[in-house]
């Protein structure tokens, strides 16, 4: 089985090319074309812009995917695509792409919900890779799943990024329930407009985990929003409202260090505590981080400390970093697991679709 994965929900345009042998699944190549440098330009994202880049990059980062996995259009098997949530405009492009190329090559496509991808990244696991920069894009190779590593059910999912926070129980693949998520800014979305109003560059989340590696979060005391409800929501809205007042008051000296830590423990916090609680509630055999905040290494080490105190053996699933953020692979990954194909003139993009 060979796999084309189609990406292009936000401002990343990719496409992957992975084989799946008898459930062991090699990356043969996963191309990322982004238009990050422009969101830092302008302190986050513009969905036209974001569109007109989608255009400019799908032929050829599709182009570039095949040439590199050494792959034809005949010897692919399917196509899977991202068709949603995300920005419609940007959407549309991948969409289109894979509907027209579907047709013309005659293969099944298989439309796959972004946010099922983002923890199907966690059934790739990288043996070698081989990377390669040029320009903007962000080339990796021969990769290989390690299938003794993988997820196993039933298994507590945590999605975090910019434009998400998702707790998901999954007991099988298709098989899942959506537990909560964030019911304002998602974990990801409070560090980058805390990073803005601490005058940090875009994104911010990883400016602010550099920060706080200096400072010391107890000297600023911050909310845990809804860290005591009884449901598995979150809420970060106010979390960044309460560090702009902070900001604001002339009176209060607090320094930029203590304030960035203080900040990445109140939302690791809040995280972690939800997690654990899910995962001793559904008695989980794995957790698996999901998404660009997974990269955090603050949350990875609370959680790692927590899964410790379980009764039931846990262990935590983290995709590599190259993985955590968009990527094709994670959607031909989720191609392989999930739906069935289905015919490519009924498929739409849909920005609202949920899980
Ligand atoms: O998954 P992703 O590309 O976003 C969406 O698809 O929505 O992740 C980007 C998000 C940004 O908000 C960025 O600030 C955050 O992930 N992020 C981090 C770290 N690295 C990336 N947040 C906290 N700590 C990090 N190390
Ligand atoms: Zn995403």
């Amino acid at each position: 089985m060979i796999i084309l994965g189609i990406e292009s929900s936000c401002d990343e345009t990719a496409a992957a090319v992975l084989t799946n042998e008898n459930n062991r699944i090699t990356i043969l190549s996963n191309v990322v074309a982004t238009s990050a440098k422009l969101q830092a330009k302008y302190g986050g994202i513009i969905p036209e812009q974001a569109a007109r880049e989608q255009i400019k990059s799908i032929i050829p980062v599709i182009e570039e995917a095949l040439s590199m996995a050494q792959v034809t259009s005949n010897k692919l098997d399917s196509i899977a695509v991202t068709y949603g949530p995300g920005l419609i405009g940007s959407l549309l492009v991948g969409v289109e792409a894979a509907k027209t190329l579907a047709t013309v090559w005659n293969k099944p496509l298989i439309p796959v919900n972004h946010l099922l991808g983002h923890f199907y990244a966690n059934w790739i696991k990288i043996e070698s890779r081989v990377m390669n920069h040029e320009s903007s894009k962000k080339m990796l190779g021969l990769s290989t799943l390690v299938t003794s590593d993988l997820p196993k059910f039933p298994s507590l999912g945590l999605l975090v990024s910019g434009g998400h926070t998702n707790l998901v129980l999954f007991t099988d693949h298709n098989k899942y329930k959506y537990l909560g998520g964030t019911r304002d800014d998602a974990a990801g979305e409070c560090f980058d407009k805390c990073a803005r109003l601490l005058n940090l560059p875009y994104p911010g989340g990883p400016e602010i985990s550099k920060l706080a590696l200096q400072g010391n979060a107890l000297q600023v005391d911050l909310p845990r929003p809804m860290i005591k409800s009884k449901d598995y929501d979150f809420s970060f809205s106010g979390l960044k409202t309460a560090v702009a007042n902070i900001i604001g008051n002339s009176e209060l000296i607090v320094q930029r260090e203590d304030l960035a830590a203080a900040l990445e423990q109140a939302i690791v916090d809040v995280l972690v505590t939800k997690t654990i609680k899910a995962a001793k509630e559904f008695k989980v055999k794995n957790i698996m981080l999901a998404g660009g905040v997974a990269a955090n290494q603050k949350l990875k080490d609370d959680l790692r400390l927590k899964i410790k105190d379980l009764r039931i053996k846990t262990t935590l699933h983290v995709p590599s970093p190259e993985l955590c953020t968009d990527n094709g692979a994670m959607i031909a990954a989720a191609g392989f697991f999930t739906k069935p194909a289905a015919d490519p003139f009924k498929i739409q993009a849909d920005p609202s679709l949920t899980l």
